[in-house]
This record gives C-alpha cells, sequence and structure tokens, in this order.
C-alpha cells in the first residue's frame, strides 16, 4: 500500500529499545528510513548501540492506563491480568460492513509497517516510540464507511475484574475517545500492534491502540474494542471529566496552556537527573502534514 506520510525522525530520535527491553538492540535500520516507512516497507531491527541514556524501567514503568491505576508504575504491574486473546473489535454504525472483527482477521488483511512518531503526553513530558501497526483508515475501509458518517469514536475495554483501577471512578468507564472523520482518515494516524518490533505490552494498550501524533498522548486510546461512526461528535471520557482542561482536539499546541501548567515545553522521558526539556513543536512537529484540517479554526478556542 502506497502511504503518503513522510519521515522526519531518525533513529537518533528514539527512545532507546534499552527503555523497553532492557537489552542493547536497536532498530539501527531506522536511520533514514524515512522512505523504508513511506513505502510501507517494514524496517529491520539490527544490532547496535544504545542510542540515548534512557532506561528500560523510564518507559515500560511509566505509562497512563487509568483502568489500571493512576500512578505511573500501575499498568506496569497490573496489567499483567488483562487477557487480550481472543480479542475482537466491534465496528458499528455508519458502516457498510458492521459486525464483530476478530483481531486475528484484522492481522491477516493489514500491511504492518514500522513508524517513528513523537509522542507527547498533556502532563508535558514525551518520547520518541517506533511503533508498528497500519493505517486506521485501511481498517475504516475494510469496514467501509458510509457517506453520512462524520466522527469516529473509540472504546477501551472494560472489564472490572482485571482492572483494578475501574473500581475508582477517576473517569467515567470505559475509557472513550473520538476523531473527526478526516483526522482518522488522516495517513498519519495509526492503529499500533507493536513497538520496537514486538508485540504491544500490556500496558502500553495490547493487542492494538490508536496512534494520532500531533494529538495529546490521551488521545491515543489503549486496547480498543470498540469503533463507531456517527455523524455527531461523540462524548469522550477526558473531555466529560474537565471539558476546560481537556478539549476534544487536543491537538498538541505550545501557544494554548493547560489551565494549570504550561505546554511550552516538555521533559523528554529518561536521562533521570539530567532529564533534557525541550520546545514543543506546533501540532507536535507534524503541522506541515496536518496544519490544513484545521484551516480557519481558531485553535485556542477548539483546543
Ligand atoms: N487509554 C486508556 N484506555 N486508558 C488510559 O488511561 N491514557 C492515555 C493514553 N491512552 C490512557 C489511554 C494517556 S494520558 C497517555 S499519555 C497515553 O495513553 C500513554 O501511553 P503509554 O503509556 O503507552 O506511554
Amino acid at each position: 500500500m502506497a502511504h503518503r506520510w513522510k519521515n522526519n525522525l531518525s533513529a537518533d530520535d528514539v527512545t532507546s529499545e534499552a527503555l523497553f527491553w532492557n537489552r542493547r538492540k536497536i532498530l539501527a535500520g531506522l536511520a533514514g528510513s524515512g522512505l523504508a516507512a513511506a513505502t510501507g516497507q517494514s524496517v529491520q531491527a539490527a544490532e547496535g548501540e544504545a542510542l540515548t541514556s534512557n532506561t528500560w524501567e523510564d518507559v515500560t514503568s511509566y505509562c497512563n492506563f487509568y483502568e489500571f491505576g493512576t500512578g505511573k508504575s500501575d499498568p506496569s504491574l497490573f496489567a499483567r491480568k488483562m487477557t487480550t486473546s481472543p480479542w475482537s473489535v466491534e465496528i458499528d454504525g455508519l458502516v457498510e460492513r458492521p459486525g464483530a472483527y476478530s483481531f486475528d482477521d484484522i492481522m491477516s488483511e493489514m500491511t504492518i509497517e514500522e513508524r517513528i512518531y513523537r509522542f507527547r503526553c498533556v502532563e508535558a513530558w514525551s518520547m520518541v516510540v517506533p511503533w508498528n501497526g497500519f493505517e486506521l483508515a485501511d481498517l475504516l475501509n475494510l469496514a467501509g464507511v458510509q457517506d453520512g458518517a462524520k466522527y469516529v469514536s473509540f472504546e477501551t475495554l472494560y472489564r472490572p475484574n482485571e482492572m483494578p483501577g475501574t473500581v475508582y471512578p477517576v473517569l467515567d468507564w470505559p475509557y472513550r475517545e473520538g476523531l473527526r472523520l478526516d483526522e482518522a482518515m488522516h495517513p498519519l494516524t495509526m492503529m499500533a500492534t507493536g513497538i520496537f518490533g514486538k508485540p504491544l505490552p500490556n500496558q502500553n494498550g495490547a493487542p492494538l491502540r490508536l496512534v494520532v501524533p500531533w494529538k495529546y498522548g490521551f488521545k491515543s486510546i489503549k486496547s480498543i474494542v470498540k469503533i463507531t461512526l456517527t455523524d455527531t461528535q461523540p462524548e469522550t471520557s477526558w473531555n466529560m471529566a474537565n471539558a476546560r482542561e481537556y478539549g476534544f482536539y487536543s491537538n498538541v499546541n505550545p501557544n494554548v496552556d493547560h489551565p494549570r501548567w504550561s505546554q511550552a515545553s516538555e521533559r523528554v522521558l529518561g536521562g533521570g537527573l539530567f532529564a533534557k526539556r525541550q520546545d514543543t513543536l506546533m501540532f507536535n512537529g507534524y503541522e506541515e502534514e496536518v496544519a490544513h484540517l484545521y484551516d480557519g479554526m481558531d485553535l485556542a478556542k477548539f483546543n
């Protein structure tokens, strides 16, 4: 499948695989791999030096997955209880072929590729992740989007006996997110099934999660069981919890602060005491690719 997206990150930007897998195997083949990503070829993993001073602990134990607790290490401690096989995704609403799509059937239809994306949490930390997965558009086309569809809503698994965090009404469970249809169909928007060439660990949203690299991380909903095509803007968990702080769009924007902190810069994950701070980029660095989606919109208002 030909993809129009051009990668502008290299292996030097990748949060080291050591962060995830505690070994010195990195995706050396990712250097200058924009071409590979753009043509949809998977990128070869190769032995090499760790690229950053990050530790494995930093990323696998520093997760947000509130169904397993609100502490950063709760997901890595408790998400292993989540059953991820068998798994299916219900696709319904304004689609030609509604139904339960099994994870295995989805995987047999999709071409898995590797993409290095910046990932910026609304809490002002960031990392660079080599995801494995496919474009969300390919999945939506499999189900066949009807003409009247304007939005896509997503739901995470809600299984209280496997998700200790759901006893707390931190959010209105199940975790829900949404995109406008054009955002969902954008070639940068992907469904991730892996990181660093391995299946997604449970705490990172196994077996499949959304990744929308120009939006704050909370839009990248994990462990998806339901996708609904609608003609009205869907309700989303964070927006329902606090609309003033978490807008429906939530595009990364250094010029629009969170009501309680600045969004102008971010802490790069890892590095401990020597953690870098860097300026946050408009649309998280994907301005060229996505700014046109918001032409004429007041980004401070539609935050
Ligand atoms: N998805 C679900 N179902 N539950 C969550 O709590 N947290 C979000 C997002 N997706 C979350 C979720 C937030 S706030 C962020 S920053 C990212 O997941 C974190 O992804 P990571 O833990 O893989 O870094």
